[in-house]
């Protein structure tokens, strides 16, 4: 089920920048839509797009209505991933294996190619999801993008990382764990609710698998941060080792890497209590939890 969501997820961003790239209209600024096809559609996980798909699987049997929305949630996390890798953030030249978004396309359309895919997923969930959804899902689930996409989201969650660096006293651990929250939790989060709400889920079930996505997006963060230590850049298609390099507050550099690997294990439970408590544990939620161990 996992590489089937993968293949529609790939498919389909293709698509979608395709229909654009193909438009001699656009071909004064080609550049920018290449360069925000170049991230989105340069592999990754796709745990977010999955995430969503089977949100919406969950509570209506069927994904279809959630293929948009998890091809924008791929582009909102591509768009973070370039801005989070320019100079001016993270600095980092390498990405999903290849060379970062702004070393091919230079840092200023890299910046507006990260701009330009906020706005093009909702774009895309507008055209593209089927008719049959009710509007009012769409504009629940429109509320619930600009909240993670936002200063209340994401882009909160990468400032107080930035703000975090090179800190001569260690933060406390409600400090990190408010980063990673924000910086990773909102967007998993997010994932789960979109495909929740277009699946038809009720208030409390969309509350239990909000739950969910910020757990397993702490634990997801507490994992990255073990790998930078742990992994090799051929396995990862990033540069490691930075998060110390560059001073980064993480459960690795503030509390070792013993530590980190001991609270990866109870956040890890925790996600698998509230599968279980919640009535949520299918094989794509449990297999994918899996995967963080
Ligand atoms: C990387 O996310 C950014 C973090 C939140 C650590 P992923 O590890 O999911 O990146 P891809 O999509 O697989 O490249
Ligand atoms: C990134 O965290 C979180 C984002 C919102 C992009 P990191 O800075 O640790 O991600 P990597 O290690 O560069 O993928
Ligand atoms: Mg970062
Ligand atoms: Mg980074
Ligand atoms: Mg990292």
């Amino acid at each position: 089920m996992i590489n089937e969501y993968k293949r529609i997820i790939e498919e389909n961003l293709e698509k979608y920048f395709d229909e654009r790239l193909q438009n001699p209209e656009y071909g004064l600024f080609k550049d920018v839509i290449e360069s925000m096809k170049y991230t989105t559609c340069l592999g990754g996980k796709r745990l977010r797009a999955v995430f969503c798909l089977e949100a919406c699987r969950i509570f209506s049997g069927d994904y279809k209505a959630a293929i948009p929305t998890a091809c924008a949630i791929e582009m909102l996390h591509a768009q973070s991933l370039i801005h989070d890798d320019l100079p001016c953030m993270d600095n980092d030249d390498l990405r999903r294996g290849k060379p970062s978004n702004h070393k091919v396309y230079g840092e200023a359309t890299a910046t507006l190619a990260g701009d330009a895919l906020i706005s093009f997923g909702p774009q895309i969930i507008i055209e593209k999801t089927q008719k049959t959804v009710t509007p009012e899902k769409i504009v629940k689930l429109l509320y619930e993008y600009s909240i993670a996409a936002g200063a209340f989201g994401i882009v909160g969650g990468q400032t107080a990382d930035i703000e975090a660096e090179n800190r001569k006293e260690k933060i406390p651990v409600e400090h990190l764990n408010f980063i990673h929250k924000y910086k990773t939790g909102a967007l998993f989060k997010f994932s789960l609710a979109a495909g929740a709400i277009l699946g038809g889920a009720d208030e409390k079930q969309i509350e239990a698998i909000k739950n969910f996505g910020e757990k397993f997006g702490l634990a997801f963060q507490i994992k990255d941060d073990i790998l930078d230590v742990t992994s090799t850049t051929d396995i990862m298609g990033k540069t490691l080792g930075k998060d110390e390099n560059a001073n980064k507050s993480t459960y690795v550099t503030i509390f070792g890497l013993k530590s980190a690997k001991e609270k990866l294990k109870d956040v890890i439970q925790e996600c698998y209590d509230i599968l279980e408590k919640d009535n949520m544990k299918t094989e794509v939620l449990e297999k994918i939890t899996d995967t963080l161990k």
